[in-house]
C-alpha cells in the first residue's frame, strides 16, 4: 500500500474519534452546537472522504487493472487536504470564539485549497480510468 493511502486511511480514523467526542461534548452542552460545522466536516471530509480516498486510490485501479495515474497528484493531495481541512476547522472555531476577519479570509481561503483536493482526486482517477492503455503489439 503506498504511504499517501495508509496516510488517508490513518487520518481518516483519527478524524472520527476526533468527531465523535466533538459530538458527545455537543449533546452534553448545547453551547458547542456553534460548533456543528466543525463535526460535520470532520466526519464529512475527514472520516468519510479520506476513507474513500484511501480506499479508492489503492482498489480501483486494480479493478481496472492499471497503475494509478500519478501517485505524486495523490501524495499532493493527501497534504493539502488535510492540511487545509484542519486550518478550516481551527480557524472557524476561532471565529465563533473571536470573530474576525482574518479568522474568516483564512476558513475561506482554506475551504477553497480543500475544495481544491477534491478535484485533484477527481482528475488523478478519471485519468486513471477513463485513458486508453496501450496494448503490447
Ligand atoms: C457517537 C457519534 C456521534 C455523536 C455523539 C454525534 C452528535 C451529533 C450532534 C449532537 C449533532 C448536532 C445535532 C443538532 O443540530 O442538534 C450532530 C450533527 C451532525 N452529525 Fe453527528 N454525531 C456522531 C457521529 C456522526 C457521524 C459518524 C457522522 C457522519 C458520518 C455525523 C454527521 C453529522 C452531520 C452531517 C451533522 C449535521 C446534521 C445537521 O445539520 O442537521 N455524526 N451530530
Ligand atoms: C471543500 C469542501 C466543503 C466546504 C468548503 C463545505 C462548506 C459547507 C458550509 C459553509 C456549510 C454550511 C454550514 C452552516 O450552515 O453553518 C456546509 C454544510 C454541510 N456540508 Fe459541507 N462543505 C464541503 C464539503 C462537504 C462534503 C464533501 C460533504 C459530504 C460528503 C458535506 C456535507 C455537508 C452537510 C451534511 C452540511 C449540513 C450540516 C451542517 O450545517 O454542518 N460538505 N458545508
Amino acid at each position: 500500500m503506498d504511504r499517501f493511502v495508509k496516510g488517508f486511511i490513518v487520518m481518516s480514523i483519527v478524524y472520527l474519534g476526533v468527531s465523535t467526542i466533538l459530538g458527545l461534548l455537543m449533546l452534553a452542552h448545547q453551547d458547542l452546537l456553534a460548533l456543528k460545522f466543525v463535526h460535520s466536516h470532520l466526519n464529512m471530509l475527514g472520516w468519510v472522504s479520506m476513507m474513500i480516498y484511501g480506499v479508492g486510490y489503492h482498489i480501483l485501479p486494480r479493478f481496472m487493472g492499471r497503475a494509478l495515474y500519478s501517485n505524486r497528484i495523490g501524495e499532493v493531495q493527501f497534504y493539502l487536504a488535510n492540511i487545509a481541512l484542519i486550518a478550516m476547522l481551527v480557524f472557524y472555531t476561532l471565529n465563533v470564539y473571536a470573530p474576525s476577519g482574518i479568522y474568516l479570509t483564512i476558513t475561506v481561503v482554506s475551504g477553497v485549497v480543500e475544495a481544491f483536493t477534491v478535484f485533484l482526486f477527481f482528475f488523478n482517477m478519471l485519468m486513471t480510468l477513463l485513458t486508453k492503455v496501450e496494448q503490447p503489439k
